[in-house]
């Protein structure tokens, strides 16, 4: 399907990944990426590491170089919103009021953070952008012994804590649930993660939400009090789908999409954190905030944009780093119902193998590359391992798969 004009709404790692997938993949007809943002197409994930650390700069963080986009005639318009999508004159309408034509249109617009439901959230950070990010570093710069309190231990909320820590702040982690990072791991995984964080001096405190915040304060639902310098708040994200559900689109916590990640009009797609699609993997529809989903899922529909037939089946991973830990995990491991642990919890390396139903559904490895990366081929390849063959004293993944080979 070449020469077809191509405009995708968001410049996000998934909406810049599906520009750069149909060039890649021979795509001749015009594209065009708009963006809110001012800044070109950038990794978020530094954000909450080595950018808030300083150790790193925007430059460092951008996809690729602007010129890219020149030499590769992607019109990327920046510094600019889609405010709607007229499906009859098939234009996406931008806030300016000029439109742009299309044959096929990309939702990759993303999430936002969840708004803090309580009195004083004014006083409270956000981190998902690089403004965000500068408008915390601008606030933590050159100072040293700051009261930080972070409402959520999930992603941002622990990698935030790590890297303010390191920075030699004082940091206390609010998190509502029973459990950190529930939403994502196993509650063993859960349960290192919150020594790792305890032994370098963080107080994590679960179970409990925030009631207030109050100019220097933060009030807790069970009545503490915390002082704080700074709040900066990770309770999720709500995916950007207003535009979608306004052109009539079916939406349900996410642009709902089809196996090949079309909208209920074929010609409009959706991809990464605003798109909820049938998953394999997870056996039902599911939205999913990863790198690893941004980027397949549009150098999916860049193939599938092409004329490619073939369902959207990747295997989802991520991971995380805190501190010297670096979390990996491969399959989805929610809803597991047994867990096997291997390794050496001690030492701070392991993996946490989770099954359902005698399945094995998804694999954490807590510094165990190895795992991650064997994890991620059996996963991929369906091949069977059962919780009882894990749980045998010395199983190495390794030697298991090389004496299945032979
Ligand atoms: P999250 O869903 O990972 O964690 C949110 C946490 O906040 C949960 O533990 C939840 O129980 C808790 N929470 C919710 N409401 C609360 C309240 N009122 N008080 C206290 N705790 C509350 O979302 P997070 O950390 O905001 O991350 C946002 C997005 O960024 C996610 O899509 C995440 O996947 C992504 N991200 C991914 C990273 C990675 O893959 N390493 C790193 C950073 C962000």
């Amino acid at each position: 399907m070449r020469g077809e004009s191509v405009v995708v709404v968001g410049a996000g790692q998934a909406g810049s990944q599906v520009a750069v997938a149909l060039r890649e993949q021979g795509h001749r007809g015009p594209i065009t990426l708009v963006g809110d943002e001012q800044a070109a197409p950038y990794q978020r994930p530094p954000l909450t590491k080595g950018y808030l650390a300083g150790e790193t700069d925007l430059a460092g963080l951008v996809l690729r170089q602007d010129s890219y986009y020149d030499d590769h005639g992607i019109k990327l318009v920046r510094g600019e919103r889609v405010i709607g999508v007229d499906r009859q004159a098939r234009v996406a309408v931008l806030g300016c009021a000029r439109t742009i034509p299309y044959d096929h249109l990309v939702f990759a617009t993303g999430a936002r953070p969840r708004p803090l439901p309580i009195p004083g959230a004014e006083h409270v950070l956000n981190l998902r952008t690089v403004a965000d990010a500068d408008a915390i570093r601008e606030r933590l710069d050159g100072q040293i012994g700051l009261d930080v309190v972070v409402i959520g231990g999930g992603f941002i909320g622990l990698e935030f804590a790590a890297v303010v820590r390191k920075l030699r702040h004082e940091v206390t982690v609010v998190e509502a649930q029973s459990q950190v990072m529930q939403r994502a791991v196993s509650a063993e995984t859960a349960q290192h993660l919150v020594g790792r964080h305890r032994s370098e001096g963080v107080q994590i405190l679960t179970g409990t939400g925030v009631a207030a915040v109050r100019e220097g304060l933060v009030e807790l639902t069970d009545g503490t009090v915390l002082v704080a310098d700074l709040v900066v708040a990770g309770i999720g994200v709500v995916p950007n789908t207003e535009i979608a559900q306004r052109a009539g689109l079916a939406v349900d916590d996410g642009i709902v999409v089809d196996a090949h990640l079309r909208t209920t009009d074929p010609r409009i797609h959706a991809v990464g954190d605003c798109a909820r699609f049938a998953s394999t993997h997870a056996g039902g529809l599911i939205r999913l905030e990863s790198v690893q989903n941004a980027t397949d899922q549009a150098t999916a529909v860049a193939a599938a944009i092409m004329g490619g037939a073939e369902p959207y089946t990747a295997l989802p991973w991520f991971w995380s780093d805190q501190y010297d830990v670096k979390l990996q995990t491969a399959g989805l491991t929610n809803g597991h119902d047994r867990t096997v642990t291997v390794g050496d919890p001690a030492e701070g390396r392991f993996s946490v193998f989770c099954f359902k139903d005698e399945r094995l559904i998804g694999i954490e490895a807590y510094n165990r590359p190895i795992d991650f990366l064997m994890g991620r081929r059996i996963l991929e390849s369906g091949t069977a391992l059962t919780p009882d063959v894990v749980a045998q004293p010395g199983f190495d993944l390794r030697t298991s798969q090389q004496k299945k080979a032979a």
